[in-house]
């Protein structure tokens, strides 16, 4: 699979701290947002990698996470000119999807959970579309999918002023090739957006609409406004904290995903020894016998 990020949009429930830089820069905890999704990418086993974004923020993502080689990935990178929605980046990255199926990650989504890669790993080969769905007590706030007794969509709504369950839809979404169609023959929907829940929706048409549950045990963060932004980060700081492990460090991701080898983890760490992050990036690559990288023990149990 391909995947994008998406980190377009103004922020604007966050003004005035987004006047100057990208939403998905801001820090959650120790590190910048955009990580968060992007591990989520790197733990479905995606190397290839499209990054959406504004023409003023392209040049720091650039910045931060430059060509991707060095944590064995390969980021490109497109502008999305005008706020036209969220299924615009199958259009805009139809030529880095090819023939290839495709994940799409919301670059302010924060997901965290027991065995999360094993739901990615049994996921990521979709005929149709996967959906992961999350119990909200405000689900007027998404997209919301009504399931029947056997766990099958019958709905898809975008923002219902009365939600029929209280099943978000994050913005995690794997699709099969089919996705670059259904996204160019759209239409606007009535705020001038090409809105993912239509591509989801004409997936349910066609019967091919799978939700995964991620329940209750499971986070899944906002990050809008200030207020949950800075929950976000306490949430990350309590666990890293409390475990002494980091939730979504990149580095970590690579190298137990087998993307770079601890020598390549080594040095990228050393390049941040002045801060506690970087400090940890040396000690996990320290723990790996040299040359060589693992997965995470199973039951893989963080992001
Ligand atoms: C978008 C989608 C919505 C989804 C949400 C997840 O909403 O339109 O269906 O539930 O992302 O973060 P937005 O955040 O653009 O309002």
């Amino acid at each position: 699979m391909k995947g994008i990020v998406l980190a377009g949009g103004s922020g604007s429930r966050l003004h005035p701290i987004t006047l100057a830089v990208s939403k998905q820069l801001l820090p959650v905890s120790d590190k910048p947002m955009i990580y968060y999704p992007l591990s989520v990418l790197m733990l479905a086993n995606i190397t290839e990698i499209l990054l959406i974004s504004t023409r003023e923020d392209l040049p720091q993502f650039r910045r931060l996470l430059g060509d991707g080689a060095h944590l064995g990935l390969r980021i490109d990178y497109r502008e999305q000119p005008e706020p036209r929605g969220l299924a615009e980046a199958f259009i805009i990255g139809a030529e880095h999807i090819g023939d290839d199926k495709v994940a799409l990650v919301l670059g302010d989504n924060i997901f965290h959970g027991p065995a999360f890669s094993d739901v990615l790993a049994k996921n990521a080969d979709p005929d149709g579309c996967v959906l992961f769905g999350y119990p909200v007590k405000d689900p007027e706030r998404f997209g919301v999918a009504e399931i029947d007794d056997e766990g099958r969509i019958v709905s898809i709504e975008e923002k219902p002023p009365h939600p029929r369950s209280n099943r978000a839809i994050t913005g995690l979404y794997f699709y099969d090739n089919e996705v670059v169609d259904i996204a160019k023959n759209l239409r606007p929907s009535t705020r001038g957006e090409l809105e993912i829940t239509d591509v989801n929706r004409a997936y349910l048409e066609r019967g091919q609409a799978k939700l995964v549950d991620l329940g209750r045990g499971f986070a899944w963060l906002d990050t809008g406004t200030p207020e949950s932004l800075l929950l976000a980060g306490q949430y990350v700081q309590t666990l890293e904290a409390r475990q002494g492990v980091r939730i979504a460090c990149v580095e970590e991701v690579a190298l137990r995903m087998g993307f770079i080898d601890s020598e390549a983890c080594y040095r990228l760490g050393a390049g941040l020894m002045k801060s506690d992050y970087g400090r940890y990036v040396m000690s996990i690559a320290g723990e790996q016998p040299a040359s060589t990288s693992h997965r995470w023990p199973a039951p893989f149990s963080h992001q």
